[in-house]
C-alpha cells in the first residue's frame, strides 16, 4: 500500500484525477471500476474539465461500477445508474453501452451477479478500480463480516451505511436496504485499486483500514493484500496515521511522484 497525504480535499482530489486521466492515457481502453459517494463528486467534475480543456478521451474506456441498490431503477435519482450519468458519464465522451453497473432491477438477482462478474472477465478484467471508504470501513458495499473473498452478490446494509447515505437519498427513509456489490475478492481481483478519502469524519476508520490488522470487520483493510495499491488522503482524513512522515517522504523522494510535486505546495 501506499499512502498520500495532500494538504487539502481539493488536492488529494486532484492528484486523483490526475491518476485516472495517465491511466486513460497510457491505456486508452483502460477498464476502471469506478465507485460513487459524495467524496467522488467534486473527483468527477474534474475528469469532466480535463475532457473538455484536455481532451482526455473516454471514447474507448469501459466502466465497472462497485455496487447498485436493489429494487430502484435507473432513473431513479437516488439509483447510482442515475448518479454516475449526472455525475460523470454527461460529462465525458464515453459511450454508456460501456458502462456497467450490477442490475439491481433483475428479477433473479444472482443471475445478475454472476453475469457481473463474466462480464469483468470478459473485457479481461479491472485495470483500475477506484474506492471510497463508508464510515464502517466497507468498500463497495461490503459491510463488516463481509467474506473477504466474496464476489459480486446481494448485501444488507448496515443502519450506519443507511444513515450515511440518507444526504444522498433526500432521507433515511428512501434509502434502499439492500444493494449488489462486487465483493472484496472481486475488488483485490483488480489490477490496480485507488482509494480517495477525505474528511476527518472518516480519519479514525482510515487508519483502522490502512494501519491496523487485516479484519472482515473493516473489508478496506483487506487492501493490504493488494500487490499495487494506493490510498490518497487530505490532511484531515489522515490525521491519526502513525506512519505519516515516511508517508510524506516517500512522496517528495520516490520518483513516481516527481510530477506531482505542484500539489503538495
Ligand atoms: C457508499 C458507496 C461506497 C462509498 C461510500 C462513501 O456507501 N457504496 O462505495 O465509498 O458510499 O461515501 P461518501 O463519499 O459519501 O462518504
Amino acid at each position: 500500500m501506499e499512502v498520500i497525504i495532500l494538504p487539502t480535499r481539493e488536492q488529494a482530489t486532484m492528484l486523483t484525477a490526475r491518476l485516472i486521466a495517465k491511466a486513460l492515457r497510457q491505456k486508452p481502453s483502460l477498464v476502471l471500476g469506478l465507485a460513487t459517494g459524495r467524496t467522488m463528486e467534486r473527483l468527477y467534475s474534474l475528469l469532466g474539465t480535463m475532457h473538455r480543456e484536455e481532451g482526455l478521451d473516454f471514447s474507448l474506456c469501459r466502466t465497472f461500477n462497485l455496487d447498485e441498490y436493489i429494487g430502484l431503477p435507473p432513473d431513479s435519482p437516488y439509483s447510482y445508474r442515475y448518479y454516475m450519468n449526472e455525475h460523470l458519464f454527461k460529462r465525458i465522451n464515453i459511450d454508456l453501452r460501456n458502462t456497467h453497473l450490477p442490475d439491481g432491477m433483475a428479477a433473479d438477482l444472482e443471475a445478475a451477479c454472476r453475469q457481473y462478474e463474466m462480464q469483468i472477465a470478459e473485457c479481461g478484467g479491472i485495470d483500475l478500480q477506484l474506492l471510497g471508504l463508508g464510515s464502517d470501513g466497507h468498500i463497495g458495499f461490503n459491510e463488516p463480516l463481509s467474506a473477504l473473498r466474496s464476489r459480486t452478490r446481494q448485501k444488507a446494509l448496515t443502519p450506519e451505511t443507511i444513515r450515511q447515505n440518507a444526504s444522498l437519498c433526500g432521507g433515511e427513509q428512501n434509502v434502499p436496504r439492500r444493494a449488489l456489490t462486487m465483493g472484496v475478492g472481486t475488488i483485490l481481483d483488480a489490477k490496480r485499486c485507488l482509494m480517495l478519502v477525505t474528511g476527518s469524519t472518516k480519519a479514525d476508520i482510515l487508519a483502522k483500514a490502512v494501519e491496523g490488522p487485516i479484519t472482515s470487520m473493516v473489508t478496506a483493510s483487506a487492501l493490504q493484500l493488494h500487490p499495487s495499491c494506493r490510498v490518497i488522503v487530505d490532511a484531515e482524513a489522515g490525521q491519526f496515521l502513525q506512519g505519516k512522515d515516511y508517508y510524506d517522504w516517500i512522496f517528495r523522494n520516490e520518483p513516481e511522484w516527481a510530477e506531482y510535486q505542484d500539489l503538495a505546495r
